[in-house]
């Protein structure tokens, strides 16, 4: 059985394989994606030339560690792919994001994306979304008003605003993040349309009817390619 970083690693490394030379990529966020920066940082001392678009600020700067040339949103029409990781992925693809807080910038790069390929450990495939609470990016004024909101919609029981260090975590856009622990989540195209309804709201870690692709890595090494679309 091997490691959990180095299964996140192989799941990382192998999605190095669907960049190719003079792509511009966009590029995501958190411990999965670490691994596929430092496979695409050995690349590029080996020739590959490669852009890519981060999807937050500790990207950007593990990308420009890495020696791989860094862009911005607004200076590329269109990305032909985006590679990220996420928290949870069910049956039809639709995930939940945001664990590390950058799911605004990193729905918004998967937009402009034709493709978006997820890369994961084995865990994060569920039968149903909702066990990993589900981050809502909201404006810092009145969150409370949003929070309450929320809880009284009913879709969740608990929301807990995330704090890191012992302080209210701030995201890239200086925003609060909303923990909500749904347990499941029945209809998740609604429950994102629904939310966005709640003034205040900035995004949602759903992520719906974005991915194409999964790179699900396995304890015995095995890496497993799952088409969405
Ligand atoms: C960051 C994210 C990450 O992609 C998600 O949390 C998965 O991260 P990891 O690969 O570290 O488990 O959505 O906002």
């Amino acid at each position: 059985m091997l490691s959990s970083e180095e299964i996140k690693k192989r799941a990382g490394a192998n999605a190095a394989d669907f960049v190719k030379q003079g792509a511009t990529i966009g590029l995501g966020t958190g411990s999965t994606v670490y691994w596929l920066i430092q496979e695409l940082g050995e690349r590029t001392k080996q020739g590959l030339n490669i852009t890519v678009v981060p999807t937050s600020a500790q990207s950007a700067q593990l990308a420009k560690e890495a020696g791989i040339t860094v862009s911005d949103l607004d200076k590329v029409d269109q990305l032909s792919l985006t590679i990220d990781g996420a928290d949870e992925i069910d049956p039809k693809g639709q995930l939940i994001k945001g664990g590390g807080g950058a799911l605004l910038q990193e729905k918004i790069v998967a937009s402009a994306s034709k493709e978006l390929i997820i890369i994961a450990d084995y865990t994060k495939l569920v039968k149903q979304l909702g066990k990993f609470p589900l981050p809502v990016e909201v404006i810092s004024f009145g969150y409370k008003q949003v929070w309450k909101k929320i809880l009284q919609s009913g879709v969740c029981k608990e929301i807990k605003l995330r704090e890191k260090e012992g302080k209210i975590f701030i995201t890239d856009h200086q925003h609060y993040i909303l923990d909500c622990y749904c347990e499941k989540i029945e209809d998740a195209f609604l429950l994102n349309e629904n939310l966005h309804l709640i003034p205040g709201v900035v995004e949602t870690g759903l992520f719906i009817n974005m991915t194409t692709k999964a790179i699900i890595a396995y304890g015995d090494g095995r890496v497993e390619e799952i088409k969405f679309k």
